[in-house]
């Protein structure tokens, strides 16, 4: 069963690869259109305007706030009733080093603010907080997915990991489209990564 979609598509699989694709188109367009020199980095404001601008088309909740509790492999995600709370907190964390930005990202990732894409849309977020205030980004194709997942994971309790990963792929390639497409790839969805789905509580 696919989640309700403005495409009327019914199938999962289906869902997954018209969302993949029309998701990259977006992702392209905000970049090409330079979207992001409107946005102000590390702010909810600006992750609510990426996710709407991705998935406009596909979803009637985009850019909205989700109205279910979700887990994944076994983590819930910030409750329903501190989502909002935490997003403010969010918001006032600082993000003047790689360390601090890296920790608001595992924030984030925890409050989990939308049903679906969470993953694209913060990771493109991520990249806006490093290239505005360390002049880097993360490129994502040095970045293996299995050990990237495996490090978000765990990122909740412990997130030396993560930042492990995430440091050792920084570039000063800041405007290189390349780079920064990676970053929204989208594979686990509908691999077998089944555990990894959303599940709603
Ligand atoms: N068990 C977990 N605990 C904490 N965070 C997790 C867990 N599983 C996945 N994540 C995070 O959630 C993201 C996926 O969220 P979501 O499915 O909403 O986004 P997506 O854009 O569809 O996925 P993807 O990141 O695979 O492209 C992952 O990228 C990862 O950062
Ligand atoms: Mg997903």
């Amino acid at each position: 069963m696919a989640l309700e979609n403005k495409l009327g598509i019914e199938d999962a699989s289906d869902l997954a690869r018209e969302e993949e694709r029309i998701s990259k188109k977006k992702a392209m367009e905000l970049f090409e259109n330079r979207l992001f020199d409107k946005m102000e980095a590390g702010k909810f404001s600006s992750l609510k305007t990426i996710h709407k601008y991705l998935f406009e088309e596909i979803y009637d909740f985009a850019g909205e706030i989700r109205k279910v509790n979700l887990s994944k492999g076994g983590f819930r995600f910030a409750p329903l009733m501190y989502l909002e709370a935490a997003l403010e907190n969010i918001d006032k964390m600082p993000q003047s080093t790689f360390d601090e930005i890296i920790e608001k990202y595992v924030e984030m990732n925890i409050a989990h603010p939308f049903r679906e894409g969470n993953g694209r849309s913060t990771r493109i977020w991520l990249d806006l907080i490093l290239k505005t205030e360390i002049g880097r980004v993360v490129d994502w194709s040095k970045v293996d997915k299995e050990d990237y997942l495996l490090a978000m994971e765990r990122s909740p309790i412990k997130d030396i990991e993560i930042k492990h990963i995430l440091k050792a792929a920084l570039t000063d390639e800041v405007d290189s489209r390349e780079v920064y497409m990676k970053g929204i790839d989208h594979s686990y969805y509908y691999e077998g990564y089944v555990t990894f789905k959303a599940e709603e509580l």
